[in-house]
């Protein structure tokens, strides 16, 4: 397993719809990016990633939300997911590895049923609730672009991008 270059804001491919993948995709190398990812997940102590955070533009993503007070690993690997059902609301204070150092809450569904497609191209489904359903969701929104901040009114956007970008320069990071 590797661990990846993660890309941060405001890099570009954080902002581009990603492709879906096709048949000829699901390979054993497919296999190996999922692992890497969950690996890179892990390194840097995220609960999601998707995988334009590390530089490739398709449709997928990995999460690891643990259940239960023994808090037992959960990965999963999500490829060409689509929310089919979408139900209440919760807001929870979200962060992004793609933006260290800033958090902010979003209200996003509290319930949510998703179609998607595991790492042997089988057709899946799921229900997720709470932080797995909320963590879903922030990850479904990166393949279409979309990020945790767009969410917030543009004062506290700017106030906090203005942070981020500080932070970033502290600590050298490039956007990649
Ligand atoms: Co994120």
């Amino acid at each position: 397993m590797a661990v990846l270059q993660l890309h941060f804001w405001p890099a570009e491919i954080l902002r581009v719809r990603a492709e879906a993948l096709t048949p000829e995709e699901f390979t054993p190398e497919l296999v190996q990016t999922l692992e890497d990812m969950a690996e890179t997940m892990y390194v840097e102590q995220g609960i999601g990633l998707a995988a334009p955070q590390v530089g490739i533009s398709k449709r997928m993503l990995v999460v690891d939300v643990p259940v239960g007070e023994e808090r037992v690993s959960n990965l999963r690997a999500l490829i060409n997911p689509e929310i089919v059902e979408k139900e209440g609301s919760i807001v929870w204070e979200e962060g992004c590895l793609s933006f260290p150092s800033i958090t902010a809450e979003v209200t996003r569904a509290n319930r949510i049923r998703i179609k998607y497609q595991n790492p042997l191209g089988e057709h899946c489904e799921l229900v997720a609730e709470e932080l797995e359903a909320v963590c879903l969701q922030h990850e479904l929104d990166h393949l279409n672009g979309v990020n945790f901040v767009d969410y917030l009114s543009p004062l506290k956007r700017k106030m906090l991008l203005r942070e981020l970008k500080k932070h970033l320069a502290d600590e050298g990071i490039e956007a990649a």
